[in-house]
C-alpha cells in the first residue's frame, strides 16, 4: 500500500516536473519571440556582413511557410491594394492593410513639394524686390490730372475684396499647415502653435466657401472683358511697355491682367475642387477619371486608383495649384499697390485718374469718355 502511494507520489512528482519543464520552454519561446520581434532591427544590425537574406519564398503559399493557395506576389498585392470584393466589413477601404503609396506621398509632400514650393515663392519675392530696386514705382507719365473716371463699381469691388481677403487668409493658414512646424513652432512653442494651427484649420475650412463665391462673382462680372484677342499678343510682345518704350494699347484689361484673371479663375476652380475633396474625404475621385482620359491621349497613368490614393493625389495637387497661385498673386499684389502709381484707386475708391486710364487702358478710356485715348503728348497712350 505504502509502495503504491510512493509510486503514485513519484509519478505525480515526475508529471509536475514535466509540466514545469514544458512551461519553462514555452515561456522561453514566448520571450524569445518577443525579443526577436522588438529587437529585430538590432539583430539585423548585429549581423552586419552576415548572410541575412529573408527565408526562401514559400513556393506559391502564403509567407511564413504556412499553407495556402495564393502566390506570394498576389498575396502582397492584395494586402497593398485592398481585397476588393472579399472584405465583408461595410467600409471596404479598410481592406487595404498596407498602403505603400502613403510612404511615397509623405516623402513627396515633406520633400520636393515643400522645398520647391518655398523656393518658388521666395524667388518671386526676390524678383519683385529686385525689380522695385532697379525700376522703382511705375509713375503716371503725364502726372496726376486731378480728374477721375469710374473704373469699378461697388459690386466689382465687393467681388474683388471678397476673393482677395479670403485668398490671403487661405494662403496664410494653408502655408502654416505646410511650413508652420519649421517656421512658427520653434518660435511659439507647442501649445501656442497647436492652438493657432487648430484655429487656422477652421478658418481655412470655412473661408474656402467665401473664396468660391468670390471666384464665381468675378467670373460672371469680368469674363466679357477677359476674352483673349490679337491685341494681347502685341501687348505681350512689347512686354506691356517694358520693352520698346511707350504704353501698348489696351482695353479694360491688358494681356497681363487677362493672364491673372484666368489663373485666378481656372486655378481657383481647381484648388476649390481639390479642397472640397479634402474637406469631404472619399466623396470624389477626380484622378482616376482624369488619368483614364489622359490615357486615351497616349499617356500611361494608373486609372484604377484606391480611394486613399485619390486623397493623396488631391492633397499634392491642391498644394501645387495653391503655391502657383500664391506666386502669381504676389506679383499682382505688388503691381496693384506699391508697384504702380494710381493703380490701387481702381479697387479702393473705384475711380482712377484720367491720365492713368489714358496711359494704361487707352481703348477702354476712349470708349468710356468718347475722348482720345492718346496721352497728353499726342503719343499713343500706353
Ligand atoms: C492686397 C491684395 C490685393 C491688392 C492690393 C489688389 C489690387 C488690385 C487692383 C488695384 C486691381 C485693379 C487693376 C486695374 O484697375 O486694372 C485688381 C484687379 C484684380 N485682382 Fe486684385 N488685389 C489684391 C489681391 C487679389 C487677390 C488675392 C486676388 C485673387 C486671388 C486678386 C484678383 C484680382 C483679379 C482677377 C483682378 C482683375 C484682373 C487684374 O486686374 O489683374 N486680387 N487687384
Amino acid at each position: 500500500m505504502r509502495g503504491t502511494i510512493r509510486q503514485a507520489t513519484s509519478s505525480r512528482c515526475g508529471r509536475s516536473w514535466l509540466s514545469a519543464l514544458v512551461l519553462a520552454i514555452l515561456v522561453a519561446l514566448t520571450l524569445g519571440l518577443g525579443e526577436s520581434a522588438s529587437g529585430g532591427l538590432d539583430a539585423l544590425a548585429a549581423t552586419e556582413g552576415a548572410d541575412v537574406r529573408p527565408p526562401e519564398a514559400s513556393g506559391g503559399n502564403v509567407p511564413g511557410q504556412a499553407l495556402g493557395n495564393t502566390s506570394d506576389s498576389q498575396f502582397w498585392r492584395e494586402i497593398r491594394r485592398g481585397m476588393e470584393g472579399t472584405v465583408s466589413i461595410p467600409d471596404k477601404k479598410l481592406g487595404v492593410l498596407i498602403q505603400s503609396e502613403g510612404e511615397n506621398w509623405r516623402a513627396i509632400r515633406n520633400g520636393p513639394l515643400s522645398l520647391y514650393g518655398s523656393w518658388l515663392m521666395l524667388a518671386v519675392i526676390a524678383l519683385l524686390a529686385l525689380f522695385f530696386a532697379l525700376r522703382g514705382r511705375v509713375k503716371i507719365d503725364h502726372g496726376v490730372s486731378g480728374r477721375t473716371v469710374q473704373r469699378f463699381g461697388l459690386v466689382d469691388r465687393f467681388a474683388h475684396w471678397l476673393t482677395a481677403v479670403s485668398f490671403i487668409l487661405l494662403a496664410l493658414t494653408g502655408l502654416n499647415v505646410l511650413y508652420g512646424r519649421y517656421v512658427l513652432l520653434p518660435v511659439l512653442g507647442p501649445e501656442m502653435f497647436a492652438a493657432l494651427t487648430q484655429a487656422g484649420k477652421y478658418v481655412h475650412n470655412f473661408i474656402a466657401f467665401a473664396f468660391m463665391l468670390g471666384i464665381v462673382l468675378m467670373f460672371v462680372l469680368w469674363v466679357k472683358d477677359n476674352v483673349p484677342n490679337g491685341r494681347d499678343l502685341k501687348w505681350l510682345a512689347k512686354g506691356g511697355g517694358l520693352f520698346g518704350g511707350g504704353h501698348p494699347e489696351a482695353e479694360k484689361f491688358n494681356a497681363g491682367q487677362k493672364i491673372i484673371f484666368w489663373v485666378v479663375i481656372l486655378g481657383g476652380i481647381s484648388v476649390s475642387l481639390s479642397g472640397l475633396a479634402l474637406l469631404f474625404p472619399y466623396s470624389f475621385s477626380f484622378f482616376s477619371g482624369t488619368f483614364a482620359a489622359l490615357n486615351m491621349l497616349g499617356a500611361d497613368l494608373p486609372s484604377n486608383l484606391a480611394p486613399l490614393q485619390e486623397q493623396q493625389l488631391n492633397q499634392i495637387w491642391h498644394t501645387v495649384v495653391a503655391i502657383v497661385m500664391i506666386a502669381v498673386i504676389l506679383a499682382h499684389i505688388y503691381i496693384g499697390s506699391i508697384g504702380m502709381q494710381g493703380a490701387f484707386d481702381a479697387m479702393g475708391t473705384g475711380r482712377v485718374d484720367e491720365n492713368w486710364a489714358r496711359e494704361h487702358h487707352s481703348i477702354w478710356y476712349a470708349r468710356l469718355t468718347g475722348r482720345s485715348g492718346r496721352g497728353a503728348s499726342g503719343q499713343a497712350a500706353e
